[in-house]
């Protein structure tokens, strides 16, 4: 009953039309329609805040960092700094140490994959993913793999799309020597038990990674509550700029690994005969970063904090719920994964019609989704399905943005009677 009042006023004060207003692409029209646009698991739209820093950063400050002892070296480089903290504080890191910008999710567990991974995991050890990975969560594993011999072990999905508890904690031996699973499946929006799942890995002394590249836009994210030793999530999908993310590690970890690129900023001192690293973070930060990207996130971040992400939640929640029923609705139309737990994202087939068919004409009115296999292709498999459509929300999304979905795939379907 609390719980319900508390929902009933954090809707109360959410306002998405005033919201739609900051992000300038949602108003413009596609092919003569008003655009929906449902592809936020791919990519998210900017707001004008975030595209203003842009702007700024380049009219005004544009130098590089932690080089110059110019003035625009030095607001640039603050301006940087200031983005690690407020993302820090917006996932509740200790510290801003632990705060590595990197490309995106993909570089993140690359980068653990090669300075955590590497020289930890031998021939016979064992690393535990999940058959809801993102390729990006499976193919690092399979490259260390391959060189070490080590052994990948795969969480299985239920039919609802969700892991097997059971068997995961089956898979944990005295040979796991890392858990890297996602929090929220970019292809099924399951949200997992990360909480649970890092526990019980905790309970044997093993470190646990999660790919956050869908949580972060959808959830109260917390490191230190969930424990976690890895966080990797990517800006773009954050409202933010491409080509900047995040790897957060618990900083005794990063301490003890060796550099995942070298070069410029990432060293102390270099002579031939021997280079020392520099402090925390910037051990890891070779090569002059996507400043004006850092800063975007920043910018986004700071967004997201006045929109609340407690508030967010609860509308995405209500608006899978309407969604769910009115695709539910849809005649032929057949829901990949059904978990209780999910974020705004739904996956489906409608009939036999091919994925791609259906967003081509989905496109025609307007709506974008994406169709395929998400890069998911084992999860695919898993349902016996070669492609879906997905249509993931996000809180600039509308029911009126549901309706005009259900009606185009009704003109679908009208295509293919
Ligand atoms: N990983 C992104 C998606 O799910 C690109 O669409």
């Amino acid at each position: 009953m609390e719980a319900a009042r508390v929902m009933v006023k954090l809707m109360a004060d959410f306002d998405v039309e005033r919201i739609r207003r900051d992000f300038p692409a949602l108003a413009q029209k596609v092919r003569g329609h008003g655009l929906v646009y449902l592809d936020n698991a791919a990519t998210t739209q900017k707001p004008k805040p975030v595209i203003d820093t842009l702007v700024e950063f380049y009219t005004t400050h544009n130098a590089n960092i932690h080089r110059g002892v110019h003035a625009l070296s030095e607001r640039s480089t603050q301006a940087y700094e200031e983005a690690r903290k407020k993302i820090q504080r917006f996932i509740n890191a200790e510290s801003h140490e632990e705060i590595v910008f990197v490309r995106g999710t993909t570089e993140g567990i690359n980068l653990v994959a090669h300075s955590f991974g590497r020289p930890r995991i031998h021939k016979g050890d064992e690393i535990v993913v999940s058959a809801m990975e993102h390729h990006s969560n499976i193919v690092p594993w399979q490259i260390l793999r391959d060189e070490t011999g080590a052994n990948l072990k795969v969480i299985p999905v239920s039919d609802e799309g969700e892991l097997d508890l059971a068997a995961y904690e089956r898979l944990l031996t005295e040979r796991t020597r890392l858990v890297s699973v996602v929090y929220v499946s970019n292809s099924i929006g399951t949200v997992n038990p990360m909480s649970l799942i890092i526990q019980k890995a905790h309970a044997r002394g093993i470190p646990v990674l999660v790919d956050g590249a869908q949580a972060v836009s959808h959830l109260m994210v917390d490191v230190q509550a969930l424990d976690c030793d890895f966080f990797a999530f990517s800006g773009h999908k954050l409202f933010g700029p491409t080509g900047v993310g995040v790897l957060y590690a618990k900083k005794a970890h990063l301490a003890a690994m060796p550099p995942y690129q070298g070069g410029g900023d990432m060293i102390s001192s270099v002579t031939f005969e021997k280079t020392r690293y520099n402090t925390l973070p910037y051990k890891f930060e070779a090569g002059t970063p996507h400043i004006s990207g850092g800063i975007g996130l920043g910018s986004a971040v700071d967004y997201l904090e006045r929109a609340g992400m407690e508030k967010i939640a609860a509308y995405e929640s209500e608006l899978l719920d309407y969604a769910t029923e009115a695709l539910g609705r849809v005649e032929d139309l057949r829901i990949i994964g059904t978990s209780r737990h999910k974020a705004s994202i739904v996956s489906f087939v409608l009939g036999d019609i091919h994925a791609h068919d259906v967003g081509t004409i989905l496109d025609r009115y307007g709506v974008a989704v994406r169709t395929g296999h998400h890069c998911t292709m084992p999860l695919m498999e898993r349902f016996g399905v070669a492609a879906t459509v997905r249509a993931s929300f996000a809180f600039y999304n509308t029911r009126r943005d549901v309706d005009s979905l259900v009606e185009a795939l009704n003109q679908v379907r009208k295509v293919f009677r």
